[in-house]
């Protein structure tokens, strides 16, 4: 297998096996999907446009276990709901609950009967995963509450104490190094929690090291409420072990384990990758020994969420294509259940799309989430906003700004990746360089097509790639245009000799700068950066590295900011490093503004001359394989300054969440 590189930072698969979120949520008609909404924005600085990759909508629902008289739990209070969990008595069901605004997760409880819906923890931060104690006046839960990752916290419903079980010494990982805590569960008498935890593992991409996105490996870990006497319980070399849960005994714990290698390909949602093998595995609680196997991995799909119904049936969440072809998602049990209103088969999964299962104690009903992709949020959705100052909005991807206040993005999630450019408030959006305007070598979609539009200074040009991306990009070329931004004319100025793409305009046109890959060879290899002076058309190599995603400085200055892979070439087991960078236009004065060893890229210059990026820096947010359609769950967007001091994060949702750009009221008023 070929190596793999950088190239296509977030967005998607970067290996020959790789593959791309929305592949099969691709929007078949091709009208920009936008809300036209109201402009300046009162009471705030403006507008600030970013993209993320979440489901449109999440439902939750209860119904009996052979998922017979399903009802959405929440009734007319549905919003966009998801992780939900019986308590132990059976009387409450806790669930996350993006009702604050899209991006945004907060724990809640309701009654089963869906009354009495009451917030449990609802900051700014990400609250999932809610886990009720036996005795009913505790709520464990993961949370990125103070330090932006997750740890273990616990709300006494009595007090309102709240307080971090991760919060020690023995506890605390490399900082440096993935550091998070999920999924807790408690023991029958009360005494321990259960949770799984990456702390002290390496950032390792996929493929062998050589892939962009990096996978997860967990172990199994016990603590006490109070947050003492932790330890390891299970772990397993080459492996990634989640969601643990308690025997109604309390002597063993039961939770999925999948080759840490499978924990990318687990979430990303590709037909060829939905049945690699996971196994469902029980060990004594005491020792972590004596494993026992439920379900083997040699039967396929991904098999998450499991719990025991009773001392010898597990039920779980299979994952797979072999179940359904549309919204794999099956519930199976591994025993024949004879009593209750629901005995079942053992062998008669529930074929659906199901997600996050939690059974009732008395083992005879379930709650889980339906989620669904299409139609994905429109561009100018309003979501969850972190800053008082700026209202947040959805953009498709690779939004830029023009000096006149128009926006140009690619809409790769809403449409058919054309280039799209539109007022800040969403009117007069039209595609100026559509699929029927492609050459016939390309077809749109969202993988092949126009990425990473660029502004002239005066607003007439832009520059973008057209071609084939990520993973495709071994196999085809990309050419870097121009186009008319009132759509008249296409230019093409790369010869397709090379997958060329990823371009930047100079603000006073004077010159372009793109990324280079060798799609013809099979040694891979980076070409780097390419800089043409659009007076003479001489072109010059300003890099020959793993680098990407050139952006010029709006304010004239002409710097470079971009991404690199700062660990090529490989060199040891887990260089698969990326990093913000800056140069001059002549390639002078690099600089490395990012030093951590987990992803930093698509950097974007912003109005006010900072780097805003995303950053794989706080580490997942939950397990890795729990995701739809998410190459990379883990990404903040952040900001600094220039000189890469101040790093400040704007976001904080579970997913991933990219490509910033700022529209000052200001701006937005002149257009
Ligand atoms: C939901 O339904 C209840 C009971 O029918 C009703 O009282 C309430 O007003 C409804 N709420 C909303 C938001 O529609
Ligand atoms: C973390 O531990 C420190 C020292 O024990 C304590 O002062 C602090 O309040 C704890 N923080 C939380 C959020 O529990
Ligand atoms: C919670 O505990 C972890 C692990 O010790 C620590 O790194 C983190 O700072 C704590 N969080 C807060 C908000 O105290
Ligand atoms: C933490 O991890 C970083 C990155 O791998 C490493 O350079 C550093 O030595 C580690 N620190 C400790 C105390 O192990
Ligand atoms: C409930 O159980 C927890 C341990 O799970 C314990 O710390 C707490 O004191 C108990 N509360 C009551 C009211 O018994
Ligand atoms: C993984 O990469 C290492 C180092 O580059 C190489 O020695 C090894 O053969 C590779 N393994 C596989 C399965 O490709
Ligand atoms: C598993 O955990 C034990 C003790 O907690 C440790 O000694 C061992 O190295 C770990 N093994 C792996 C493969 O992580
Ligand atoms: C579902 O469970 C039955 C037996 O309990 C087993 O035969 C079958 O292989 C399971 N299916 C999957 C996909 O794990
Ligand atoms: C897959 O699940 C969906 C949603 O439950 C259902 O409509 C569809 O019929 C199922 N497909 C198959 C082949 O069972
Ligand atoms: C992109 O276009 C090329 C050339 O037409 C084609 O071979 C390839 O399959 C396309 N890729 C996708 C994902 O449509
Ligand atoms: C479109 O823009 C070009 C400059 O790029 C200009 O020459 C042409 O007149 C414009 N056409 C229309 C119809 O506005
Ligand atoms: C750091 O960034 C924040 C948020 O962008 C800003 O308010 C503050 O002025 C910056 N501080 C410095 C020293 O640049």
């Amino acid at each position: 297998m070929r190596l793999s590189s950088l190239l296509t930072p977030l967005l998607c698969g970067l290996v020959a096996a790789g593959s791309c979120p929305y592949a099969n949520q691709a929007r078949s008609d091709d009208t920009p999907s936008v809300l036209p909404r109201g402009s300046p924005i009162e009471d705030k600085k403006g507008v600030m446009f970013m993209n993320r990759i979440a489901p449109a909508t999440s439902k939750l629902y209860v119904s009996n276990i052979d998922g017979s008289n399903p009802r959405l739990l929440l009734g007319n209070e549905t919003t966009f709901d998801y992780h939900a969990q019986w308590s132990p008595d059976g009387e409450w069901i806790v669930f996350t609950s993006e009702r604050a605004g899209d991006g945004q997760s907060d724990l809640y409880r309701v009654r089963a009967d869906g009354t009495s819906l009451q917030p449990i923890s609802t900051t700014p931060a990400v609250e999932d995963a809610g886990s009720i104690s036996p005795n009913g006046s505790l709520i464990a839960f993961a949370g990125t509450l103070g330090n932006y990752k997750a740890n273990i916290w616990i709300k006494n419903l009595d007090t309102g104490a709240l307080w971090n079980i991760t919060n020690s010494t023995s506890v605390a990982g490399n900082s440096s190094l993935p550091d998070g805590h999920f999924r807790p569960a408690w023991s029958p008498d009360g005494e321990w929690l259960v949770f799984s935890s990456d702390k002290n593992t390496p950032w390792r991409g996929h493929n062998n090291v050589s892939g962009w996105e990096h996978t997860q490996e967990l172990s199994i870990y016990a603590i006490r409420p109070d947050g003492s006497d932790f330890h390891r319980v299970a772990n397993k070399t080459g492996y990634c072990l989640g969601s643990p849960k308690f025997s109604p005994d309390g002597s063993r714990i039961v939770f999925y384990e999948i080759p840490t290698e499978l924990t990318y390909y687990a979430r990303v949602s590709e037909p060829d990758f939905y049945d690699v093998g996971t196994a469902i595995v029980s060990v004594d609680f005491a020792t972590g020994g004596n494993p026992i196997e439920h379900a083997s991995a040699d039967t396929g799909g991904i098999k998450l969420f499991p719990q025991y119904l009773d001392s010898d049936t597990i039920g779980y969440l299979v994952k797979s294509l072999l179940t359904n072809t549309t919204y794999p998602g099956s519930i199976n049990y591994t025993s024949a259940l004879t009593e209750g209103p629901a005995a079942l088969n053992a062998n008669s999964s529930l074929i659906g799309h199901y997600r996050s299962p939690s059974w009732s104690p008395d083992g005879t009903k379930m709650v889980y989430e339906l989620v669904e992709w299409d139609p994905i949020r429109p561009v100018g959705k309003k979501l969850y906003s972190w800053s008082n100052e700026w209202e947040y909005r959805f953009s498709d991807v690779f939004p830029q700004m023009s000096n006149g206040g128009k926006i140009a993005y690619t809409s790769q999630q809403t449409e058919n990746s054309s280039l799209v450019t539109m007022n800040p408030d969403g009117t007069a959006a039209r595609d100026i360089f559509d699929g029927s305007r492609f050459p016939a070598l390309v077809n749109a979609s969202n993988t092949n097509g126009t990425f990473q539009a660029s502004w002239r200074g005066d607003d007439e040009v832009i520059a973008v790639g057209l071609g084939d991306w990520f993973e495709y990009r071994y196999e085809n070329p990309g050419w870097v245009y121009l186009v008319s931004a009132n759509g008249t004319w296409t230019k093409r100025v790369t010869d397709g000799t090379t997958n060329a793409g990823f371009p930047t305009i100079s603000p006073d046109g004077r010159w372009l700068v793109w990324r280079e890959f060798d799609y013809t060879s099979d040694e891979v290899a980076p070409l780097g950066l390419r800089r043409m002076d659009l007076k003479t058309g001489e072109v010059v190599v300003l890099s020959t590295e793993w680098d990407n995603t050139p952006m010029f400085a709006p304010d004239g200055s002409n710097r470079i900011v971009f991404t690199r892979r700062t660990s090529w070439p490989i060199s040891g087991p887990y260089d698969d490093n990326y990093d913000v960078m800056t140069m001059e236009v002549d390639g002078s004065n690099l600089r490395r503004l990012t030093t951590l060893e987990c992803n930093d890229a698509h950097a974007v210059w912003t109005h006010e001359g900072k780097i805003a990026w995303a950053s794989g820096m706080y580490g997942f947010q939950d397990e890795a394989v729990i995701y739809d359609n998410n190459q990379q769950p883990y990404p903040f967007i952040m900001q600094m300054e220039a000189d890469g001091s101040n790093m400040t994060a704007l976001t904080q949702s579970r997913w991933e969440d990219t490509m910033p750009l700022y529209v000052p009221n200001e701006i937005w008023a002149a257009s």
